[in-house]
């Protein structure tokens, strides 16, 4: 608990917490990186799933590193909302609950890419991990929002 309190009162966490802009920036740069993020990642699981087929799932592979910068910004903008109230955050079940799914979907976007270039577009394998992987962004998605009211 002391560790959570010292990252609230550095001077990110005060003017995260007390300038009006703070919060609201770091939140903006928040679903900006998330759309990033989650634009690439949903498209390309849609695709596994039957769904734009006429573009090859290879082809999305020039888009995860727009992904990728959007993840960053989700970082870095995570952490800087994080510490402004790390206290509560720390010990909120739907944040954590967050961070564990979108690092279950990190992990199952990664098998559904590396089951496609193994067993093909439309293996029961890439499909079933594009299922989980879409799952668990969404969720990520819903449990981030719910943050704000538990
Ligand atoms: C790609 C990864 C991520 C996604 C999809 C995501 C999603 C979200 C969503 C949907 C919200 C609600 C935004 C709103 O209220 O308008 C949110 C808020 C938040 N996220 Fe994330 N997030 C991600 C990564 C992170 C990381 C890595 C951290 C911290 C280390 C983090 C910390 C937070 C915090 C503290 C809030 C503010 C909650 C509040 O309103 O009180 N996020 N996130």
């Amino acid at each position: 608990m002391a560790f959570f309190q010292w990252l609230e009162d550095t001077g990110l966490g005060v003017y995260m917490r007390e300038d009006p802009w703070g919060f609201a920036i770091a939140l903006s740069a928040h679903s900006i990186g998330m759309s990033m993020a989650l634009g690439v990642v949903i498209v390309a699981t849609l695709r596994a799933l039957n769904v734009l087929r006429q573009i090859p799932l290879q082809a999305h592979a020039y888009l995860y590193p727009t992904a990728w910068a959007g993840f960053i910004v989700n970082l870095i903008s995570g952490l800087a909302l994080y510490v402004s109230h790390a206290t509560e955050y720390s010990y909120q079940v739907v944040f954590m609950l967050k961070l564990g799914l979108i690092i279950a979907g990190g992990f199952l976007f990664k098998a559904m890419i590396d089951s496609a270039r193994d067993f093909g577009d439309d293996a029961g394998k890439t499909k079933m991990m594009a299922a989980l992987s879409l799952s668990c962004w969404i969720l990520a998605i819903i449990t981030g929002r719910l943050m704000a009211y538990f």
